[in-house]
């Protein structure tokens, strides 16, 4: 049976602040060599947009793993998502729903409120482009409304709908992965390295219709690139972090704060 959220165990936030995260680690360690990425503080309001940049290995896909609740926090003091029904706030306590290794809730708040485009793609490849896109819409039996047509359009996608996404190019793939994720119109959209096979003019055109799109439909960006440059024009609040290497090298620590 469902708990009822108590008075004690809600945390008072602002009501358009959607993560609070304190005190959250996430360890990896692999053949003697540790990783380890440190968020003291962050706090991400409704409509931001996000860019997280940095070099490779640095911790960016570590990061977005985190707020996608795919993977779990090696420690955290606070982890609060937070999401509107109407006009009502809903809380939910990420970190104890790790603690209470609770996986089904999070993958369906994932379900429900992300869309996540993977640094690899990650389209089915037994599905046509077309089944790609409408996944997330019939999972959730959302009913029928133009925004499959439109995110086709867009995107330029019209004549690969029946197509198995290997017979595509690199971009073309990437973009049946933004329209895969934009498709049932989540809250919060999670772009990691979106367009990094890309051409930087490819890139670039690639983005900024991304961007727009995901401005009309008033949906909150987290983004991760290596290349500022190519993102730099878009208006994105770029995360700070930095990053401490041991001498011998054998332990770096990222540290992302905002
Ligand atoms: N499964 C794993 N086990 C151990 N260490 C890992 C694992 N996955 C990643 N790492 C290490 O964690 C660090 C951060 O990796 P992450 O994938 O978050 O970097 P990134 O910034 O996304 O890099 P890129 O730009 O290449 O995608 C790296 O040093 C990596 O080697
Ligand atoms: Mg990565």
């Amino acid at each position: 049976m469902q708990k009822m959220e108590t008075k004690e165990n809600f945390t008072s936030l602002k009501n358009d602040i959607i993560y609070d995260l304190r005190g959250v680690y996430k360890s990896r360690e692999a053949e003697g060599v540790a990783f380890q990425l440190t968020i003291p503080t962050l706090q991400i309001t409704k409509g931001e947009k996000i860019a997280l940049i940095g070099q490779s290995g640095c911790g960016k896909s570590t990061l977005l793993d985190l707020l996608a609740f795919i993977s779990q926090p090696t420690k955290s003091d606070t982890f609060i998502f937070q999401h509107k029904i109407k006009d009502n706030v809903h809380q939910k306590n990420i970190d104890q729903l790790w603690k209470k290794q609770r996986h089904n809730s999070l993958s369906k708040i994932r379900r429900q409120h992300i869309g996540y485009v993977m640094q690899t793609g990650g389209l089915l490849p037994y599905l046509t482009v077309k089944e790609n896109i409408s996944l997330s819409r019939e999972i959730l039996g959302l009913p029928k409304d133009d925004t499959i047509n439109t995110l086709v359009k867009e995107l330029g996608l019209n004549y690969h709908l029946k197509k198995p996404p290997k017979s595509l190019s690199t971009g073309e793939r990437q973009r049946v992965a933004i329209a895969r994720a934009l498709a049932h119109r989540p809250e919060i959209i999670i772009a990691d390295e979106p367009t990094a096979s890309l051409d930087p003019y490819a890139s670039r055109t690639v983005m900024d219709i991304f961007i727009r799109l995901v401005e009309e439909m008033g949906i909150t960006i987290i983004i991760a690139s290596h290349a500022w440059d190519d993102i730099k024009d878009l208006g994105l609040r770029r995360l700070s972090h930095h990053s401490l290497r041991s001498p011998e090298e054998l332990k770096t620590e990222t540290i992302v704060t905002g």
